[in-house]
C-alpha cells in the first residue's frame, strides 16, 4: 500500500512545492484543499463562497472543507495531504476517518514567508511554481504568461498568517503530542528539503 503523508506549514513554507516531488517519487495522489477551492472559488454554498472567505485570507468553513477531504481521501490509494488540517476540528475530523503514517512540518521563519509569497508566482498552464527571485523561468515564454494568485499581496499575506498562527499552531502542536510530527528545516533550499523529506518518509512509511 501506498503511503499516507500529511505534510504541514505555514502558507509559503513550501508544502506545494514539495508536495509535487512526493506525489512523484512515492506514486500517491496530491489531495490540496486551497486548489480544490480555488477551483469552485465561485460556487455558491449554504455558508456563502469560497471566494468570500479565500480573498480576505480567512478560513473557509470547516463543513466545505471536511466535504472535500472526505471524498479525495476515500479515492485515493495513498497521499500527500497539502494545506488541512487548519485547526483542531479539522483535526479531530481528520482522525477519524483516515490513518496518517508520516507528519511533516516545514518549519520557516515569518519574513522569510512574507518574501516567498509575495514573490511567488504560478504558471497556469502547468501549475509550476516559481519566484521571481529564487526561481524565476528559464523561459522567455513561460515567464510572460506567470500570473500571481489573487491572495498572494503583502496585506492578504499578513492576515493569512495571523490566521495560521491563531488556527494552525495549534494543530502542530497536536501532532507534536501524538508524537508523530517529524520537523524540517524549511529554510534550506528546496533540493536539501527534499532530501530530508524523501529520507523521512522512506524512514517512517
Ligand atoms: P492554500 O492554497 O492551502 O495556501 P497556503 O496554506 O496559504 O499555502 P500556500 O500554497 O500559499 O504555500 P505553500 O506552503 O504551498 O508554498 P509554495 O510551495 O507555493 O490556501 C489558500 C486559502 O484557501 C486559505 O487562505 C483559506 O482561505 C482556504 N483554505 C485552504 N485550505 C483550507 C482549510 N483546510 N480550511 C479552511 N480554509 C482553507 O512556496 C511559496 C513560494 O516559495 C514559491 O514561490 C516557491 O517557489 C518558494 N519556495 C518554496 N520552497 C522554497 C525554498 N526551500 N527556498 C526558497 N523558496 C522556496
Amino acid at each position: 500500500m501506498n503511503p499516507n503523508i500529511l505534510i504541514l506549514g505555514a502558507p509559503g513554507a513550501g508544502k506545494g512545492t514539495q508536495s509535487a516531488r512526493i506525489a512523484d517519487e512515492f506514486d500517491v495522489e496530491h489531495v490540496t484543499t486551497g486548489d480544490a477551492l480555488r477551483a469552485n472559488k465561485h460556487m455558491e454554498t449554504e455558508h456563502g463562497t469560497p471566494a468570500s472567505f479565500m480573498d480576505a485570507g480567512e478560513l473557509v468553513p470547516d463543513p466545505v472543507v471536511n466535504e472535500i477531504v472526505n471524498a479525495a481521501l476515500s479515492e485515493a490509494d495513498g497521499y500527500v495531504l497539502d494545506g488541512y488540517p487548519r485547526n483542531l476540528s479539522q483535526a479531530e475530523y481528520l482522525d477519524d476517518i483516515t490513518d496518517l503514517d508520516v507528519v511533516l512540518y516545514l518549519d520557516v521563519d515569518e519574513e522569510e514567508l512574507v518574501h516567498r509569497l509575495t514573490g511567488r508566482r504560478l504558471d497556469p498552464e502547468t501549475g509550476d511554481i516559481y519566484h521571481v527571485e529564487y526561481n524565476p523561468p528559464e523561459d522567455e515564454e513561460v515567464e510572460a504568461r506567470l500570473e500571481q494568485r489573487d491572495d498572494d499581496d503583502e496585506e492578504t499575506v499578513r492576515e493569512r498568517l495571523r490566521v495560521y498562527r491563531e488556527n494552525t499552531e495549534p494543530v502542530i502542536e497536536h501532532y507534536e503530542e501524538t508524537g508523530e510530527l517529524v520537523r524540517i528545516d524549511g529554510e534550506q533550499t528546496p533540493d536539501e528539503v527534499w532530501d530530508e523529506i524523501k529520507a523521512t518518509v522512506e524512514n517512517e512509511a
